[in-house]
């Protein structure tokens, strides 16, 4: 089998010799091609009193302005109606109310200089304290509850209480939003765009011109990343391309910079949450009651399902007997904040990481020692009804992360330098990961794939996802190979297309291996039967007794001849046996009842744990990343090198988000209010070499077979970022080890270096 082999990305060689097709590379093929600029509003909320366009069309080059007087269909570019695409009213700084289309990018920058707006400014809310003051919310009001959390904070021996606001996080995808659109004969359209949703970019395009589905076809070659960025936010974009295609008969082009991009694009979101809870004298929590309060920016977006995802993991990987948890979204004037990998339950998630890593101290217990003994243990369920089945894998990880992290030699020289370092101390701190895999809306867990296989035996895959670097085409190559049981040179991915493969789910929930494997898998199948029935006659065995391996087809108890696959696919063809199929996958046993926020929405948890240390400077609260441990579940890896790319990937982008990277509005109240002040790399810090753990040893749990999914293999896309509350947590107990033992250490979120400065200064003030 193919599968389980550790292949290099399917796109390796041409990723790192820059011969990768992106978006905007296509545009050297589309002759005649206009170029696209918005004109970005300078409030953060006011009326547009005014629009005049002509000023643009005087300088040269200048071809067209887009607004909402061009739109033929609906004017919104959200699955809620609630995100106008030419705006009347500017709900954030450097929100785009028209677009100017030129001859070169240039002259669309000078006609959108040269556009008149005035505006009519409007009072505007920024921050989260501002908005729940105000009462400014949008969409549902969420609740998760079991038991009486009441009755249970009241009976506990230890109890605590607090706040903790933390912020969102730029995706800062290496490539920006790119669309590409063009009119085919009769008035079709065909839209290039760098989506995580090609299915749901289609849908809004073909409204925004009041056009159907099939008269739009949506394709996306490949992504510079996504990270859950390009899941809702790309259909504006291509809707501009494609309305200004439509309205001139020439090519359009949208691709933001980097500034575009970072100011009008939407982020994770940042969320505050007030809690109250109980422990008894041994550690175990026997209560948490909790609000949440997500900062949803101007419009919905996904902030509904990425609030349930936040509800559904504030439990991480602790059983939790009496729980109430209230949700509600904040409307703000800033970007429409969106997935990001994860999709809320890195925030739910830290909400209790938090109050562990507050509470240990007072209680008395070691860290570590109180997240152990809070595990979920095999037979319980979760806050919402579900089984945690394999719960026992949690403590399994631990110890073997423990182990091979070499946690009481290391704790022993840590403890060793602290006494010695008056001004750098050292802490290693380990934390749990529990992660559920599948959307928790049950229709979205599906997936098609249309195999076909050529007379001279190669195969194309279509699928439904999407390529964004996180290997998934390497995937659904070493699925199809194995199903066909043909070497992975025999197979090659087509671009994902709307035309081939409808309906699709977005490219999310890191499940798409597991939808779209299953379809592939599937297609592959039926295709295999058919050829074991012309094997077989050929052979004159039966077709079960045929089998296929490595590009060749044998029979059991047959030992004259090996057919050759080719072989087998051309006398099918001649017997005009089909060679293509349509398959289809959807995940079984799911329910999700969203109102009561109970049920089992999940197929199945991964599991993983991580232990980091850190060394912080007392002086300026600067730190290193000194080594990190990992032990992760990805069931049995379908591809091993891409998993591990995963787990490293996901890790360091959560570090970075718990870390360094800290988005910052101007909420003064002069002109500038509402603008992102961190609007380029030299302002929004991401980790770069210097901040990678300078040793970093990831290790897959091992007999790890998860039944019910594609070749025994979990998902791993998301569930590594959150491996990362193990360096906040190694920061907080080395700030925590310049003061006294047993109190309490605050950690902003993120935990920049200023962060664990004011950290440290509040311990040493209690030494
Ligand atoms: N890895 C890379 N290199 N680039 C990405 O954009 N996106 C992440 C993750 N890994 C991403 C990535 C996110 S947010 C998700 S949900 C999954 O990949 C999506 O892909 P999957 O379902 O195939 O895991
Ligand atoms: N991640 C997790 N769950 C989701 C997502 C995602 O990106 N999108 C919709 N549900
Ligand atoms: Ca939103």
């Amino acid at each position: 089998p193919v599968v389980g082999v550790a292949v290099p990305h399917e796109s390796a060689a041409l990723h790192v010799t820059g011969a990768a097709l992106y978006t905007d590379d296509l545009v050297g093929r589309a002759p005649g091609v206009l170029h696209a600029w918005p004109v970005q509003a300078p409030h953060a909320h006011a009326r547009v009193a005014m629009l005049r366009t002509p000023p643009a069309l005087e300088v040269p080059g200048v071809v067209r302005v887009l607004t909402a007087a061009d739109v033929p269909g609906i004017n919104d570019a959200g699955i809620k109606g609630d995100e106008p695409l030419f705006p009347t009213e500017v709900m954030f700084y450097g929100h785009a109310v028209c677009w100017v289309l030129g001859e070169t990018l240039e002259a669309a920058r000078v006609g959108a200089e040269r556009v008149e707006v005035e505006y009519a400014p409007l009072p505007s809310l920024l921050t989260l304290p501002e908005a729940i003051e105000a009462g400014s919310f949008q969409g549902s009001r969420l609740t998760l509850a079991r038991g009486d959390a009441a009755a249970g904070l009241a009976g506990a021996a230890h109890r605590f209480g607090g706040e903790f606001e933390f912020g969102g996080q730029e995706h800062f995808y290496l490539e920006t939003h790119a669309s590409l659109a063009h009119v085919d004969e009769g008035g079709q359209v065909f839209v290039q765009s760098s989506t995580q949703h090609p299915t749901e970019t289609q849908e809004i395009v073909a409204h925004v011109l009041g056009l159907h589905s099939h008269e739009v076809t949506v394709q996306c070659v490949r992504m510079g990343g996504g990270f859950g960025g390009k899941e809702m936010q790309p259909h504006g974009f291509a809707a501009v391309a494609a309305l200004g295609a439509v309205l001139t008969g020439r090519p359009v082009r949208v691709r933001l910079t980097r500034t575009q991009d970072l100011t009008m694009t939407g982020k994770r979101h940042g969320f505050h949450a007030s809690w109250e809870v109980g422990f008894d004298d041994d550690g175990h929590i026997l209560a948490l009651r909790a609000t949440l309060t997500s900062d949803g920016g101007w419009s919905l977006d996904l902030s509904e399902p990425v609030l349930t995802r936040a509800l559904c993991h504030i439990d991480n990987a602790y059983f939790v007997p009496d729980i109430e948890v209230h949700g509600r979204i904040a409307r703000t004037n800033k970007t429409s904040q969106t997935a990001f990998r994860g999709f809320g339950g890195p925030q739910g998630m830290l909400v209790l990481e938090d109050i562990l890593g507050r509470c240990a101290p007072v209680l008395g217990i070691d860290p570590a020692e109180l997240r152990r003994r809070n595990f979920y243990a095999p037979g319980q369920t979760t806050p919402y009804g579900q089984p945690v089945r394999h719960a026992e894998r949690l403590v399994a990880i631990w110890d073997v992360l423990h182990e091979r992290a070499e946690v009481e030699r290391r704790r022993r020289e840590i403890d060793a330098f602290n006494a010695v370092h008056r001004d750098l101390k050292r802490a290693l701190a380990m934390t749990p990961v529990k992660f559920g895999i599948s959307f928790n809306l049950t229709a979205f867990n599906q997936a098609g794939a249309l195999v076909h296989v050529y007379k001279d035996g190669s195969v194309l895959v279509n699928h439904g996802g999407t390529e964004m670097g996180q290997g998934l085409h390497t995937k659904m190559l070493q699925v199809a190979a194995t199903a066909l049981g043909v070497p992975l040179a025999f197979v090659r991915l087509a671009p994902t297309r709307t035309d081939k493969v409808p309906n699709t789910s977005a490219t999310a929930a890191s499940s798409s291996t597991d939808l779209n494997g299953g379809a592939v898998k599937d297609a592959c199948e039926q295709i295999r039967g058919r050829l074991a029935e012309v094997a077989a006659r050929r052979l004159s065995i039966h077709p079960d007794d045929v089998r296929f391996t490595a590009g060749k087809v044998t029979g059991i108890g047959f030992k004259d001849r090996d057919l050759t696959f080719a072989e087998v696919v051309r006398d099918a063809y001649l017997q005009r046996v089909p060679l293509f199929a349509a398959g289809f996958y959807r995940t079984e046993g799911l329910h999700w009842d969203p109102d009561r926020m109970q049920g089992e929405p999940f197929k199945y948890f991964a599991y993983g744990a991580a232990a980091s240390e850190v060394e912080v400077d007392g002086f300026t609260g600067a730190y290193r990343f000194v080594r990190t441990d990992i032990v992760h579940d990805v069931g049995d890896s379908l591809s091993p090198l891409i998993d591990l790319g995963q787990i490293e990937g996901g890790f360091v982008q959560g570090a970075g988000w718990l870390t360094l990277e800290e988005l910052v509005w101007d909420t003064s109240d002069g002109e500038r209010r509402g603008r992102l002040a961190t609007q380029a790399a030299s302002t929004y810090k991401l980790p770069s070499f210097s901040e990678m753990p300078e040793e970093l040893y990831v290790h897959l749990f091992e007999k790890a077979t998860e039944s019910g999914v594609v070749y025994g293999s979990k998902a791993v896309g998301e569930p590594p970022l959150m491996l990362a509350f193990s360096v906040r947590e190694a920061l907080r107990q080395a700030a925590g080890a310049f003061g006294p033992a047993g109190r309490t250490v605050e950690l902003a979120g993120p935990a920049t270096p200023e962060a664990v400065f004011w950290a440290v200064q509040a311990a040493r003030e209690a030494g």
